[in-house]
């Protein structure tokens, strides 16, 4: 199974009369790095919702690590999002919880012991260059520093897939070049499949990427 994801005349949409994404067809290998980008409102957050199930195909077939994305049951579906890393724009941290606690927090839901949780804290923390932050709220750190808390979140159990979207939107350029920094790194190092939805792509960007974008009718073309 080298199809991470596999759209077969996917379409989509909130209510039956508007499609958003209308009968798209692609598919990612693993190990690809792959940049969304298309006008605001196109579907892009929409298309990388459905990665997570967080809204299904209206019509068409959508396989994610292989499991149908039409049938999937409940509890099929938590046991894939654990093995999916989400980063999103607003970073989605809870701020009454310390830095180490947020990196933890998809090891804390799968039980892992407190032991096993400070290590990979520490483990985590060290790879986005934020040791010493530890015991700090999210709110005592810049928002590239958050972001990064973000990343750690998501590569806590060592995801098949990583999503982001918009993950620099918030960010000057020095901070969103360290997000792309430990996304190509997570790709390159741990064979780790991107998917990131961006309105810019990275001026300087070290690994090589597929590059799709969706026009206002909802379609999808491989621009490289
Ligand atoms: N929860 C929702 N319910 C109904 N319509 C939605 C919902 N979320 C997004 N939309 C609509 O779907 C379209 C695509 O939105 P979105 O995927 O967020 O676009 P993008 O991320 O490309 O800016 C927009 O017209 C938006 O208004
Ligand atoms: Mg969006």
């Amino acid at each position: 199974m080298s199809n991470i994801i596999s759209a077969q005349n996917l379409t989509l949409s909130y209510e039956r009369d508007e499609e958003i994404i209308k009968n798209v067809s692609f598919f990612v290998k693993k190990g690809d790095f792959v940049f969304i980008t298309g006008p605001s409102g196109s579907g892009k957050s929409t298309l990388l919702k459905s990665f997570y199930g967080n809204i299904k195909p209206q019509s068409g077939n959508l396989l994610i690590g292989g499991l149908d994305m039409n049938r999937i049951k409940k509890n099929k579906l938590q046991e894939l999002r654990s093995h999916l890393g989400i980063v999103f724009q607003d970073y989605k941290l809870i701020n009454e919880w310390t830095v180490e606690r947020n990196v933890v927090l998809p090891l804390w839901i799968a039980g892992y012991s407190n032991e096993i949780q400070k290590t990979q804290a520490k483990r985590l923390l060290h790879h986005v260059k934020l040791t010493g932050k530890e015991q700090k709220y999210p709110l005592e750190l810049s928002g590239g520093e958050q972001q990064r808390v973000g990343v750690a979140r998501a590569l806590a159990k060592n995801p098949f897939l990583i999503l982001a979207d918009e993950p620099t939107g918030n960010l000057d350029e020095y901070s969103s070049n360290v997000i792309w920094d430990l996304l190509e790194n997570a790709c390159q190092q741990l064979d780790t499949t991107v998917v990131v939805v961006t309105h810019k792509i990275p001026s300087v960007f070290n690994i090589p990427y597929r590059h799709f974008t969706i026009n206002e009718h909802g379609a999808i073309y491989e621009v490289h």
